[in-house]
């Protein structure tokens, strides 16, 4: 697999292709608008099912909007939405640090394996880096995420608010030591969602 990336007017362009055979062609990672709701609602269903809205994650998201500027979504070359990735604003424990959790991230299943979640996966850091946060928090395979930097290692004083398995709670520190001393449940941080967009944005 090969990846290549330039910026142009703010988004992010990344060149995919696969040894697979397949070429995915230009992808841009751009900010996600209202106008994908639709579509990227659609390729989670496709991408994990329909039970993906009864994890913990979930709980931490329901009701809120994603941190601001940190919400992208992946355009193949006709612009349709080819994947997704959102962080969200969470505290650790109660009373403790700020932090993002990140997710869900997904790919449409068509084009997996090309480097489009990896692409979503270094924008979205990159981005909530550039935005001054301190840490990422996530639930998923520690094989995957550990390529970015994601690992166990700082994480088992945290829990999750519903079941989860506690080897895949996984953190990034951002700033050097942003995870040092945490404990406690994450909390739902985020801003509340307005009761009209509440049936669109889920
Ligand atoms: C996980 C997902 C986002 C990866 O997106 P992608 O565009 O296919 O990822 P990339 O092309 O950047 O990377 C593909 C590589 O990751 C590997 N990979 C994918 N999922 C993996 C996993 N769960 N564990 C370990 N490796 C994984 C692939 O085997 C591939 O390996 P290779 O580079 O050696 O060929 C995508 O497969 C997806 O949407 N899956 C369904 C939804 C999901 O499970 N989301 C994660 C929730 S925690």
């Amino acid at each position: 697999m090969d990846i290549a990336n330039f910026t142009v007017e703010g988004a992010a362009h990344w060149s995919i292709s696969s040894v697979g055979g397949e070429v995915a062609g230009a992808v841009a990672i751009v900010a996600e608008t209202a106008a994908d709701v639709a579509a990227r609602e659609a390729l989670l269903d496709d991408a994990m099912g329909p039970r993906r809205k009864a994890k913990s994650s979930e709980k931490l998201r329901r009701g809120r909007r994603p941190s601001e500027g940190l919400a992208f979504v992946a355009r193949d070359a006709s612009s349709a939405v080819a994947g997704t990735v959102r962080l969200w604003d969470v505290t650790l424990g109660e009373g403790g640090p700020a932090a993002l959790l990140l997710g869900p991230l997904a790919v449409a299943p068509s084009l997996k394996s090309a480097g489009i979640g990896s692409a979503l996966m270094r924008h979205a850091i990159a981005e909530a880096a550039r935005l001054g946060h301190a840490a990422i928090l996530l639930v998923g395979d520690e094989p995957y995420y550990g390529r970015f930097g994601f690992s166990a290692a700082r994480t088992g004083s945290l829990a999750m608010p519903g079941p989860y398995e506690r080897h895949r709670l996984l953190a990034l520190e951002l700033v050097d030591g942003a995870l040092d001393g945490v404990q406690g449940t994450l909390k739902a941080a985020g801003r509340k969602l307005k009761a009209q967009e509440l049936t669109s944005a889920a």
